[in-house]
């Protein structure tokens, strides 16, 4: 562990630490997937987006939120006027759980180190947590998607703001109308971080 951790903490920048994120076997959902997720996007991202973890897409491809839920994301960051290359997008679990299901709490601790480093070196402003699991992991422990929705978060002098997974609103387009205040929020936040 120790190990591990002194190797992240010495990678300068995102391409070193994706080597050594590749070779990462420190949960058992690396001998279950086809490769590593990394992430991708902006290295210098105001705006930093965490998903989940891979779905099948993601696993076939290597890339973040490619695949229906990633087609959605899409169109949410285009109704704020962003494109995926603006911002950074990573997911809590760089491996894809079997059928999709939801990392195990063991699971997302033994990925939280890769995680950690890689928003320590893109430095956001803002990270717009996407769903339970990445709220969960970087907000508050054990909290709803509901329940904290709609405000900002600070943790270590990064604002969060938690919404809706994109895959909770294809499977619940009701929620899309909260989602998209949620999106207004993010827009404003940047636009206010612009003239800082
Ligand atoms: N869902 C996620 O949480 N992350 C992805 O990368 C794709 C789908």
């Amino acid at each position: 562990e120790t190990e591990w951790l002194r190797r992240l903490a010495a990678a300068p920048d995102l391409a070193t630490l994706e080597a050594i994120v590749k070779t990462c076997h420190r949960c058992p959902l690396r001998a279950g997937c086809t490769q590593v997720v990394f992430g991708e996007g902006h290295p210098r991202a105001a705006l930093m987006l965490v998903g989940e973890g891979p779905g099948q897409v993601e696993d076939e491809t290597g890339r973040p939120f490619v695949g229906p839920a990633g087609q959605l994301l899409d169109r949410m960051l285009a109704a704020i006027g962003l494109a995926r290359q603006d911002v950074y997008i990573a997911n809590v679990v760089k491996c894809r759980p079997p059928h999709n299901r939801v990392p195990t709490p063991e699971e997302a601790a033994a990925c939280w180190p890769n995680l950690r480093r890689q928003i320590e070196l893109v430095r956001p402003r803002i990270i717009l947590c996407l769903g339970a699991t990445a709220a969960r992991q970087l907000v508050e422990p054990r909290a709803s998607v509901s329940a904290m929705r709609g405000r900002w978060w600070v943790r270590d002098g990064v604002r969060y703001l938690v919404t809706f997974h994109p895959a909770a609103l294809l499977r619940d387009p009701s929620k899309k109308r909260l989602a998209w205040q949620d999106l207004q929020m993010v827009r404003q936040a940047l636009d206010e971080g612009a003239e800082a």
